[in-house]
């Protein structure tokens, strides 16, 4: 936004400026006009423009706050959805779908049609699919950010709607798809209120190979990032995303596309090292590309907002079709 900003506002003032001085002092020269002429006007239009940029960027700051109250509606939302007053116990042992069905919209098409799916706490579970075909949508209704029209969703026999609100988001953290940075240091972008040691923030940076955002900043973890401070690639977004995510040591992590912004090399890295980190509870991977999730102990392949088969990865290999071909067209890619 302020590089926005500065190209569009500032450019426009000067050549406005550049083009004033250069037909003004052409007048003058011709005797069109007198000297004195030319400074009370040239001085009046140098006013009037600089009025007109802090217009602009007034209208840009509006803006780019609205984005931001945004996202704290959306939160707002959140914390007023209906709370249950059971608290989760950990370890948590079970997440169930049944025969859920979701949509967006009360005449659209559903997105989840029929949903089953039994997830084994303590493991790492891979959703992958065609785009659209539901994944983040499962995401979405297992933290309560979207209501299921009917069917169930349990956690250790639970139904969400009975936990309480606070509970279900300090067991579940989820780095998303489109993740959202706060004008704020890369620091409480992470920590978003958690209380931390430094030690284990700058454990999550390495874990999350972010040293790079960090090292070349002399003001270290406080340099400010969003839209005021350093503008992020989608990958370092989605970087400190995943960071904010992992540092809450949740039972539950959902990991939403997060890596896929990556090159190869750094995407097999940080999950290389989530995979250790996390051993023994529950991540949720959703993933485009395969090839980092073939480890999973369980692969659910969606198809049209259902699980359409699951298991291994050498299992979906010699059982479906679907997977193998996609598997083979990401090798050959
Ligand atoms: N906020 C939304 N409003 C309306 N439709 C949506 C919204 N988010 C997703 N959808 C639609 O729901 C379907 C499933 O989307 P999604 O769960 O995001 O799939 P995936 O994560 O597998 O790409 C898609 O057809 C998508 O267009
Ligand atoms: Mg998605």
């Amino acid at each position: 936004m302020i590089n926005k900003r500065n190209i569009y506002g500032e450019s426009l003032k000067w050549r406005t400026q550049i083009i004033f001085l250069i037909y003004g002092g052409y007048l003058t020269i011709s005797n069109q006009i007198t000297i004195g002429d030319f400074v009370v006007v040239y001085q009046f239009a140098s006013r009037f423009l600089a009025v007109t940029n802090d217009c602009y960027t007034l209208s840009t700051d509006l803006v780019e706050g609205m984005v931001h109250v945004e996202r704290l509606r959306t939160i707002d939302k959140y914390q007023k959805e209906q709370s249950g007053n059971i608290m989760l116990l950990n370890p948590i042992k079970k997440i169930q779908f049944k025969n859920v069905f979701f949509r967006y919209h009360p005449q659209g098409a559903f997105v989840l049609d029929d949903l089953n799916l039994d997830i084994d706490a303590g493991k790492k579970i891979a959703l992958v699919g065609r785009s659209g075909s539901g994944k983040s949508s499962i995401a979405k209704i297992l933290t309560k950010l979207e209501t299921v029209e009917s069917g169930q969703i349990l956690i250790d026999q639970i139904p969400i709607n009975n936990i309480n609100n606070n509970s279900l988001r300090n067991n579940i953290a989820i780095a998303s798809q489109d993740p959202h940075i706060f004008p704020e240091s890369i620091k409480t972008n992470i920590l978003m209120g958690a209380s931390k040691t430094e030690e284990k923030v700058q454990k999550t940076i390495q874990r999350v190979c972010i040293s790079d955002l960090i090292d070349n900043q002399s003001q270290g973890l406080e340099k400010l990032v969003g839209d005021r401070g350093v503008t992020l690639s989608g990958g370092q977004k989605h970087r400190l995303a995943i960071a904010r995510a992992l540092i809450r040591d949740s039972e539950i992590l959902i990991l939403d596309e997060s890596t896929s912004a990556l090159d190869f090399e750094t995407e097999r890295k940080i999950q290389m090292n989530i995979d250790n980190y996390r051993k023994g509870k529950t991540t949720i991977i959703i993933a485009h590309r395969l090839s980092t999730v073939m480890n999973s102990d369980m692969i659910c392949f969606m198809k049209n907002g259902r699980i359409v088969a699951s298991g291994t990865h050498d299992e979906l290999m010699s059982d479906f079709n679907e997977y193998r071909e996609l598997v083979e067209k990401e090798i050959i890619d």
